[in-house]
């Protein structure tokens, strides 16, 4: 059924991933540097395709590998995408071994959340960067949003293919233009998250009063606040650090106001007190 898709990492990304790109009958190639992550992997997969209310899905075979067997692996791949850790440098050393072993034709794309394409090759000497680009997906599983976003030399012919595929798979797919420093949602998100916290640090409202005006506004059931201790403050300063070292023009405040958690421990969910208290896990 078609040429296979390989996922490299299979972390929370990257056997989520496997899933849907195994939901049309395409095989799927799983690989990961541990093997606890592959056999993880495949009960996790498991368990959404029970769930699963798809009535168009025609499962296709997942086969796992390590890294030892890049090569084979890499075999017959229309497209790959690499899943691993949020470290600029492992990035590129992937893309740059995934470029040497992977079909000349397959795609090759990047899930990084804070690194566009463009930086992540900039200077490699890849054999051929026309077929790379981000594909960058969300969190949790049900968001079925991904982004593409090409570098000044990606080939326009692989977006309106990639689009195609990526509904087929059951993904909604956007074309995120132009080099861009973070992806459309990502973008607006982290203005909503520092209009939040410039609005606390001024003392105009506290926190809950913000995530309690926003919800009953938007409907949503999580207020900024609220959000940000789930993905963890210190995690929210880091991004937010990145867009203020590449825009001039973002304020300083929201920053200041995070950091004064931070360096307390507070880190939100995952610490047990951030802006709010929550029982240790
Ligand atoms: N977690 C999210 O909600 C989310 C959302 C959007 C984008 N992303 C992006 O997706 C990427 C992966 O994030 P994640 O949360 O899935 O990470 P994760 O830590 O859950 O998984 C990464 C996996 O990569 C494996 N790995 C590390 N080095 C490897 C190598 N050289 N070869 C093969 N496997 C290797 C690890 O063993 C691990 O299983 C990151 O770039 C992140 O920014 C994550």
């Amino acid at each position: 059924m078609g040429r296979v898709t390989a996922l490299l990492g299979a972390g929370t990304q990257g056997r989520r991933l496997a899933y849907m790109w195994s939901s049309q009958g395409r095989a799927v190639h799983l690989i990961d540097a541990q093997e606890k992550q592959l056999s993880d992997s495949l009960k996790y997969i498991d368990g959404l395709r029970d769930a699963s209310q798809r009535t168009d899905a025609r499962w296709g075979d997942i086969k796992t590998f390590t890294p030892d067997s890049l090569r084979a692996a890499l075999q017959d791949t229309w497209l790959i995408v690499e899943c691993v850790p949020e470290k600029l440098e492992l990035k590129r050393q992937v893309l740059a071994q995934l470029d040497e072993l992977a079909p000349k034709d397959a795609i090759i794309a990047s899930n990084s959340s804070s690194h566009s394409i463009t930086e992540i090759i900039e200077g490699l000497s890849l054999s051929n960067a026309r077929r790379v680009l981000s594909a960058h997906t969300y969190w949790p599983p049900e968001t079925s949003a991904i982004e593409l976003m090409g570098h000044a030399n990606t080939d326009p012919g692989i977006i309106p293919l990639l689009m195609e595929q990526c509904r087929e798979h059951g993904f909604s797919p956007f074309h995120v233009k132009r080099d861009s420093m973070g992806y459309i949602y990502n973008r607006i998100w982290a203005a909503i998250k520092r209009e939040a916290l410039l609005t606390a640090a001024e003392g105009v409202a506290t926190p809950s009063e913000i995530d309690a005006i926003f919800k009953d506004v938007l409907k949503t059931p999580k207020g900024p606040f609220e959000q940000m201790d789930v993905v963890g403050l210190d995690v929210v300063l880091n991004i937010e650090e990145h867009y203020a070292e590449k825009r001039p023009d973002i304020p300083e405040e929201p920053r200041k106001y995070l950091h004064r958690f931070v360096r307390d421990g507070q880190l939100g969910v995952k610490s047990g007190q951030g802006f709010y208290s929550y029982s240790k896990p």
